[in-house]
């Protein structure tokens, strides 16, 4: 199967989202940093482990009805550094954006430290500093190295 017969197996959308050149087997990880299981009624589509040139397979996520927030796309670039998103609107590629680490992520991530005062219950928002190996709690330092998405504050 070739990249074009992709293309024709899953149907293009009128107006939402396509996050393309996502790595192979990580679409539903892409699925839980937006928050959806499928319970807010968008249309979703999914392309796991289709043929791609330039990444060997790849997956590729399509969200109708919705665009991102810049706080998903920074979570989003830990798992999916060289995805791009497209939003779609009225058929067209409205915008093409490259993904890119941010130096930050803020809100989206739960700190794992039990005594973190993120995890005391005052109003402090989560904040983590993205490093090559992983992320690092911006107030108790605790390094996240693996499963990023199981730290999903959602
Ligand atoms: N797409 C879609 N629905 C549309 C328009 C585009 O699902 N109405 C999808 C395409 O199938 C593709 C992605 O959005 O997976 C980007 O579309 P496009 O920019 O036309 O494709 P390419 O030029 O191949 O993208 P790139 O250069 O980023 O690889
Ligand atoms: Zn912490």
């Amino acid at each position: 199967m070739t990249e074009k017969d992709t293309e024709l197996r899953i149907s293009k959308i009128r107006d939402g989202t396509v996050i393309d050149h996502v790595p192979a087997g990580e679409a539903l990880h892409v699925l839980a940093i937006l928050g959806i299981d499928g319970s807010g009624g968008e249309g979703v589509s999914l392309g796991m482990n289709v043929p791609s040139e330039t990444m060997g397979h790849k997956d590729i996520v399509k969200v109708e009805g919705r665009e991102m927030s810049q706080a998903e796309l920074d979570v989003l670039s830990l798992i999916a550094p060289d995805a791009t998103v497209n939003i779609v609107r009225d058929y067209a590629v409205a915008e093409k954006t490259e993904i890119e680490p941010p130096e930050q992520v803020a809100g989206l991530l739960s700190c794992p430290n039990r005594h973190c005062i993120t995890n005391a219950g005052e109003p402090v928002e989560t904040r983590f500093d993205v490093l090559d190996e992983g992320v690092r709690c911006a107030y108790c330092e605790t390094i996240v190295r693996e499963e990023i998405t199981d730290h999903l504050a959602v």
